[in-house]
């Protein structure tokens, strides 16, 4: 429940007769965005331009195209306006920088895809990106929205800059039943299990671990290795507080030892996009990969049942946590006042129950709200709610890092996935000096 009234008499505007006490859902997009254009006329509200805007993201694999149709079909369906999709492909490591060359160079976009986190931080520093706090107060975004870091991430001295879609997380490993049962051995039900059981994988013709090329796969699944390896307090005292001599010391040298393995398991993979690598898994070519849980969406559209066909294993069955990874929606500023009220309804589609439903079931990511029916949630969603309620959350890399240190982790994980003659102790002490310099 919100109080519309309460968001208008903050705002001094308590001359509309009587209580506005509504379900969210039931809000006319037309009346909120009167209250946010500070007019009491809500009868008039009826007049709204019908917009067309264009959307960025770089969801292209087939979950993911599934998934973002539905905030199309919500959008579309809902308002008067019209969702023009911008997808990118490659990735979020290729989109991003078209992304931010476009906003800084004049041809923004209306809506766009980055990470929870400070992927956009300097553009929103740069004045550049729409300040949603209005919507956020008069829909009660901090009511509802949880974890509240997700929105935290969102917020520059106090002002909402962005809508948090998802809770996505790194931390799985994703099983293939079939390469396990070709190869006549139990599926794992740890990290130890999957390493101890990979030559055997190997005699039976399959890649132990699948690892597409694109850059960010490898940092992703590094910081998976920490948190699993290291355990939670090391990799924070390296990732949140950036503690360089934890990086070069011994507790580290057992996660760039277990890099180097993975490495190794992996070399054969030969793919380059994620989804490829994940298709390996659900045909059974590779015994597993380390990847967030949008791989969920790539195993749900092949027909593939959770428990039965895969096994996804939270924490790398090491440590059962999940990382407040996932997807947030700017709306750089247009200065046209029509397409920044459709811009505000654009993010309030994406926040209503029925579109976090519908989007987030099909991504294989869990709701931004706590208070939406998820009956339909698979096994391995099922887990990653669990382990939300029990609060064992950590946040993600993006949160923590800025975006030129990121780019530089990344960079480092291509240069040692790729070279096999990079030890991982030459690796752990460039990694200790980026660190060393990181904020
Ligand atoms: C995004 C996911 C996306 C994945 C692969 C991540 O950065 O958070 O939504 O599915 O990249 O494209």
């Amino acid at each position: 429940m919100i109080v519309v009234r309460l968001a208008l008499e903050e705002r001094g505007q308590s001359d509309i007769s009587g209580a506005f006490s509504l379900h969210r859902e039931d809000i006319d997009m037309r009346l909120l965005r009167s209250v946010l254009a500070g007019t009491t006329a809500f009868c008039a509200a009826g007049a709204v331009a019908a917009a067309e805007l264009e959307v960025t993201h770089w969801w292209t694999s087939g979950g993911e195209a599934a998934a973002v149709t539905e905030f199309a079909k919500a959008f579309n369906e809902g308002t008067e306006h019209t969702w023009v999709d911008g997808a990118i492909a490659g990735g979020g490591s290729t989109a991003r920088p078209i992304m931010v060359s476009r906003i800084t160079g004049g041809d923004p976009m209306h809506a766009t895809q980055f990470n929870h986190g400070r992927q956009a931080e300097e553009l929103v520093e740069a004045g550049l990106m729409l300040d949603l706090t209005d919507l956020a107060e008069a829909e009660g975004w901090t009511d509802f929205i949880h974890p509240a870091s997700l929105l935290d991430s969102c917020t520059l001295d106090g002002r909402i800059y962005c809508v948090p879609v998802n809770i996505h997380s790194w931390q799985w490993l994703w099983l293939s039943h079939k390469a396990y049962e070709d190869a006549g051995l139990d599926v794992p039900s740890n990290w130890g299990e999957f390493i101890d059981t990979a030559p055997q994988l190997i005699e039976a013709g399959k890649v132990p671990l699948a690892m597409g090329q694109q850059p960010w796969q490898t940092a992703g699944a590094f910081g998976v290795l920490a948190t699993a390896i290291a355990g939670v307090d090391t990799w924070a005292k390296v990732t949140i507080d950036k503690d360089a001599s934890v990086a070069a010391g011994p507790e580290y040298a057992k996660v760039f030892q277990a890099a180097a393995q993975a490495r190794e398991l992996s070399k054969d993979s030969n793919v380059q996009d994620w989804n490829l690598a994940t298709a390996m898994v659900i045909n059974g070519q590779a015994g597993g990969q380390i990847m967030g849980d949008w791989a969920q969406g790539e195993f749900a559209i092949a027909g593939k049942v959770a428990g039965e066909d895969y096994t996804c294993l939270p924490g790398l069955g090491v440590h059962e946590l999940i990382s407040t990874a996932g997807d947030a929606f700017y709306f750089p500023k247009q200065d046209d006042p029509e397409i920044e009220a459709a811009q505000l309804e654009l993010a309030s589609t994406m926040l209503s129950k029925t579109a976090q439903v519908a989007f987030n079931l099909k991504k294989g990511s869990l709701p931004v709200r706590g208070d939406v029916d998820l009956a339909a949630a698979n096994d391995c969603m099922k887990k990653g709610l669990a382990i939300l309620a029990e609060g064992n959350i950590i946040p993600s890399g993006d949160q923590s890092f800025s975006a030129d240190t990121a780019t530089q982790l990344e960079d480092l994980m291509v240069e040692f996935w790729n070279d096999l003659s990079m030890s991982a102790e030459e690796v752990q002490e460039i990694y200790a000096d980026i660190i060393a310099d990181a904020d």
